[in-house]
């Protein structure tokens, strides 16, 4: 079957395009290379830079590739910096969303796939469970929760099926390690190449439950097959093992055989203090299991960071600065210094 994969050039839009073309689908992909990189998308996918906040822009991708499933990841995803990125986040989640479904739906989609996130929950007690209602603290959340409400309503009235998926902390190859603003992972990794500090907002002790892209992808995949089990419903995907970031700081740190100063900055405005979920749904309906794990996950991307090298950190700015952002996001210091490794651009 055709699917159209939004964010495909992404890091795990760009995995989610592999696995479907594995599995012989034809697969059109969409991105405007604002958060993804052109060399992770595989020649087999018809591509198409667009900027899907461009109405007419997604129509006619739509129009020309009228998709069986539409599997939708491109996003702003960085939710911390949100409150400090509003419109880009608004624009970049909820309308770019709205843009693409919108058509998908007049050229009647059969399937989508709603890549949502733990966001949606906000601020209530870890571990998330799917029975607990929605309750968004950060504008990337609000939209994320908006986006899935609205998949509800147009789905029972356009009469389409849908699964919503709640990634939590997913790391790996192909994500972006000039991100200064998301991936705590990749931040840390590009901080240790480049000799910087690793900062840690608040006292570190916030706990996540990492997910490796290898251990989640499987599930990722067969939440985009037509099956009815899965329709209408929201599921989390994530990590097994809860860790501290203090305790992340000192994985990857040992993964580079680094020993990296550790700068402690205020808390973040509404970042939520322990987030991880509930497996029971996603092993029920995903058969999601950990071949990998954490260690295992953390080396193999530590090995691909490594071929990369050293990455600028990314020029975005903040729309509305505040001294309540971090001071990092707010300094210039970071930006451009030279790297012995070639630029990662897209
Ligand atoms: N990685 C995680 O830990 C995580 C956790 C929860 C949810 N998610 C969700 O999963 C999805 C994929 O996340 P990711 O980590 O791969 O992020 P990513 O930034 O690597 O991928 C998102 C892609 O969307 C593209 N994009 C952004 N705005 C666009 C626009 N207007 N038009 C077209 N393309 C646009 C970017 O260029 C990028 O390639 C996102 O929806 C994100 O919210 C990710």
């Amino acid at each position: 079957m055709r699917v159209l994969v939004t964010g495909a050039a992404g890091f795990m839009g760009s995995h989610v395009a592999e696995g479907l073309l594995a599995a012989g689908h034809d697969v059109v992909g969409v991105d405007d290379l604002s958060g993804g990189f052109r060399r992770n998308l595989l020649p087999e996918v018809e591509f198409y830079e667009v900027d899907l906040r461009d109405a007419e822009g997604a129509a006619r991708v739509v129009r020309e590739n009228p998709p069986e499933v539409l599997c939708h990841l491109a996003a702003n995803a960085r939710e911390g910096a949100s409150q400090f990125q509003p419109r880009d986040v608004c624009g970049r989640n909820l309308m770019a969303y709205v843009n693409v479904l919108v058509p998908a739906v007049k050229h009647e989609v059969k399937k989508v796939v709603l890549y949502s996130s733990m966001a949606a929950y906000g601020d209530q007690k870890a571990p998330f469970d799917e029975s607990m209602p929605r309750r968004p603290v950060d504008v990337y959340g609000v939209n994320k929760g908006a986006m899935e409400e609205i998949t509800e309503i147009l789905a029972e009235v356009h009469e389409f099926s849908y699964t919503v998926i709640r990634p939590h902390n997913v790391f790996g190859e192909r994500q972006s390690l000039r991100d200064q603003f998301r991936n705590v992972v990749g931040i840390f990794m590009n901080r240790i190449m480049r000799g910087e500090p690793l900062y840690i907002y608040g006292d570190g002790e916030q706990k996540r439950a990492f997910s490796y892209i290898g251990d989640s992808l499987p599930a990722f995949l067969r939440a985009a097959e037509l099956r009815p089990e899965v329709d209408g419903e929201h599921i989390n995907v994530g990590g097994k093992k809860p860790i501290t970031v203090n305790e992340m700081a000192k994985l990857v740190a040992a993964e580079f055989g680094a020993e990296p100063e550790v700068v402690y900055l205020p808390d973040r405005p509404r970042e939520v203090k322990d987030a991880y979920c509930t497996h029971a749904k996603s092993e029920r309906l995903l058969g999601y299991e950990e071949q990998f794990g954490l260690e295992e996950g953390l080396r193999r991307m530590a090995e691909w960071a490594r071929t990369l090298g050293p990455q600028p950190w990314s020029e975005d700015r903040l729309e509305l600065p505040s001294s309540k952002a971090p001071r990092i996001w707010m300094e210039n210091d970071t930006h451009g210094k030279d790297c012995k490794g070639e630029a990662d651009r897209p």
